[in-house]
């Protein structure tokens, strides 16, 4: 099998490595969510072994909606910032803990707030500022209204506005862009490092390795790389796309954390998935370990604080709007 080769069986390493954690470890994560009322939400990006002690795995938009909903009292939100702020923006009375607080996404900042004013002079009333959940706190209180990637061309389709300016980033707003032919979608230069920096040639080359495979994509990749895509979709999409399909063989063009839930899914079913040679990672997801998690479980460190005021109150409701919407659609 080829390093960058997935075959769904018991021995594959992400089930290998969620497997690994001690039944002692375990109960003592158990013990410490009873005594601190706490529950674990964790990204489909981190690692096996932080996914296999979580009480929920999913995408953003999942676990944007699922933190509004737990009667929890503390959040340990195993992912990156944003994340946690917006469970926190959701949840202003509940605690919410990053196991690595330092865990950043860098297009979460990639927006200058002089284009969202530009737009706003020149469209006025007829713009919408549409933010991808991948931001700030300071970035989504100058939007009107927040998505995710597995929303986002159907808020946009659904908005009253016709001019739309999407940040931070500038492939999934193109993505959205191309789905929503009726909308003049302003793209802002912002992009995921991990996604932009797909190959085409390494995809190609893995495309004629495994010519029978799907390709499916994460709509943060570059044009060239979602032209080639069978399927295109947000991480939670990808991973249901392939256990419902027929196909027995897939390219994953996404981030390689999504390895373990696809060989969750599927391991009985013999279907095979591929990375490209150099896989996609994610160094801020990779860096909330297993024992971050139990630390933050521990003390209590890592909880989010977001100053209370005019760009909080507007933040939230950014993202209550994304809920509301989505809802409707
Ligand atoms: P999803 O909403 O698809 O989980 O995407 C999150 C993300 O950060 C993609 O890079
Ligand atoms: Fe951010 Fe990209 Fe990492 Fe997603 S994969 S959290 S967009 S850096």
């Amino acid at each position: 099998m080829a390093a960058n080769d997935i075959a769904a069986s018991s021995a594959t390493p992400a089930l290998a490595r969620a497997a690994s954690v001690p039944e002692d470890l375990r109960n003592h994560i158990e013990r410490l969510k009873r005594e601190r009322d706490a529950v674990i939400l964790a990204h489909y990006y981190v690692a096996p072994e932080v996914q296999a002690v979580a009480d929920y795995v999913g995408d953003s938009f999942y676990l944007a909606k699922l933190a509004k909903s737990l009667p929890q009292t503390t959040i340990v939100l195993a992912g990156v910032e944003f994340m946690g702020e917006s469970a926190k923006l959701l949840n202003p009375e509940k605690t919410v803990l990053l196991p690595e607080p330092q865990a950043d996404c860098p297009m979460a900042h990639m927006v200058e707030k002089a284009a969202v004013a530009a737009a706003r002079e020149a469209y006025g009333d007829d713009l919408s500022v549409v933010c991808y959940v991948n931001s700030t706190v300071e970035i989504k209180s100058w939007s009107d209204v927040c998505v995710t990637s597995s929303n986002a061309v159907k808020i946009v389709s659904g908005l009253p506005q016709r001019h739309i300016l999407f940040i931070p980033d500038r492939n999934l707003g193109r993505f959205v862009a191309e789905q929503c032919p009726d909308k003049h979608i302003i793209l802002n230069p912002g992009f995921c490092p991990r996604h932009q920096d797909v190959s085409l040639e390494e995809l190609l080359e893995a495309k004629a390795a495994h010519p029978a495979a799907l390709v499916l994509a994460h709509p943060e990749c570059t044009a060239r790389v979602l032209a080639e895509a069978d399927f295109i979709g947000s991480t939670a999409e990808i991973i249901d796309f392939a256990e419902a399909s027929d196909a027995g063989e897939f390219i994953v063009v996404t981030v390689d954390g999504v390895a373990y839930e696809l060989e969750r899914r599927c391991a009985r079913m013999g279907k095979r998935f591929h990375f490209t040679r150099t896989r996609p990672t994610c160094e801020g997801m990779e860096s909330v370990t297993l024992a971050k998690v139990v630390s933050c479980l521990e003390t209590a460190s890592g909880a989010v604080e977001i100053a209370r005021g005019e760009a909080a109150a507007s933040a939230q409701r950014t993202l209550d709007r994304m809920l509301e919407c989505a809802a409707r659609v």
